[in-house]
């Protein structure tokens, strides 16, 4: 017999839990994260490791903030730390949406930008563009002046189509709805080399997502940032939850931060496998792979994508199924990984799909 336990709210209960799941003999090309190894221990030495306190609660992240506000070409106080950017932006959320307060997306789009709406108490409503993904400025404008959103979030490139959305669609609405927060969220924005961060001066109210679990291989650090108005940031720092992210994190993405040349490196290697899979992809029978300017690929299948991603698990080779996603119906999304765990993708795709001529 169940014993009697508290509950979350009603609308909470449809949640399932979320994130790729962990497969031990698999390769990974299910979560978007780098393929390969980050050992902490090449950032820190026992030197830096030594300058770490851990007695007192952090303090203002001083070294981090300068680093990156030279990086965006913002001021230091204009930048709001958390552990990921899914702890940035459900905060963000908790402080701007919440009872009574809309959030308009873009679907298919992140998953989570939805379900921290629903935390948050507020409420979802979705514009369905569908595949190909292509959000065209009228259309966006429509249904921001339908919606009249307290919230209107933009991923660009967006997960899990890999298309970005062009600059003037995300600031046309930023401008007509002064009073909306506009939230870009730039997960994968390093490898297509486009950043909305030179429009924020003009656009109090554009809001901008960053992470270092993507092109900086540091999916396990937990580290984001979100980049904003210094009055945004303000109102951000008086509400949200304070000392969210450790000592030890701000230490660790100090070094990363500083690593540009490696961040340079991944970005030139992930365009050039994500071509190559791509190519691989298009001469398989079946399958239509939509062309992607980010770290994954996401294809339509059709038929039933959960038995096609066990029969990849059964080459050893993890991808998502991506058919709960609203908007997803059918599609399977890889995410692009070393060129040997590519190989084997490429291998199992054929396996599982028929593969013809080219
Ligand atoms: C579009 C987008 N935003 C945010 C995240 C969350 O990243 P993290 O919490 O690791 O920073 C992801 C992760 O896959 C993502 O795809």
């Amino acid at each position: 017999m169940t014993p009697r336990i508290p509950r979350p709210r009603d609308e909470l209960r449809v949640f399932t839990q979320y994130g790729a799941r962990q497969t031990l003999d698999a390769i990974r090309l299910n979560a978007n994260e780098w393929p390969e190894a980050t050992p902490a221990g090449t950032y820190l030495t026992q030197a830096d490791l030594d300058r770490v306190v851990l007695n007192r609660y952090p303090g203002a992240a001083a070294e981090i903030r300068q680093i990156l506000s030279k990086q965006y070409g913002v001021q230091p106080d204009q930048l709001f730390f958390g552990n990921g950017s899914n702890d940035t932006i459900m905060q963000l959320f908790l402080v701007f949406g919440g009872h009574g307060r809309a959030t308009l997306l873009f679907q298919p789009t992140y998953n989570l930008h939805g379900r921290f709406t629903v935390m948050a108490g507020g409420t979802l409503v979705n514009e369905m563009v569908g595949l190909p993904y292509r959000v065209e400025k009228e259309r966006a404008l429509a249904a921001a002046a339908r919606v009249r959103p307290d919230i209107a979030a933009f991923c660009t490139p967006n997960n899990p189509t890999g298309t970005l959305i062009d600059d003037d669609v995300i600031l046309a609405v930023a401008e007509r709805h002064p009073e909306t927060l506009v939230l870009v969220d730039e997960a994968y924005s390093d490898i297509p080399g486009r950043t909305l961060l030179p429009a924020l001066p003009h656009h109090p109210n554009v809001v901008i997502s960053k992470t270092f679990s993507k092109v900086h291989a540091a999916a396990g650090l937990r580290f984001g940032i979100l980049v904003m108005h210094p009055a945004l940031a303000e109102q951000m720092r008086q509400v949200a939850v304070s000392f969210n992210v450790g000592v030890l994190t701000y230490a660790l993405a100090a070094k990363i931060a500083r690593d540009e040349d490696a961040v340079r490196d991944r970005v030139a290697f992930v365009r050039r496998e994500r071509e190559r899979v791509f190519d691989g992809m298009r001469k398989v029978h079946g399958i239509e792979p939509f062309p992607s300017e980010a770290n994954f690929i996401l294809f339509r299948a059709g038929g039933d994508t959960a038995a096609a991603h066990q029969r990849f698990l059964q080459h050893g080779v993890a991808i998502r199924d991506m058919s709960p996603w609203t908007g997803c119906e059918g599609c399977l999304r890889v995410s692009i990984g070393t060129r040997e765990e590519n190989d084997r993708f490429l291998g199992a795709l054929a396996a599982v799909f028929a593969a013809t001529p080219a």
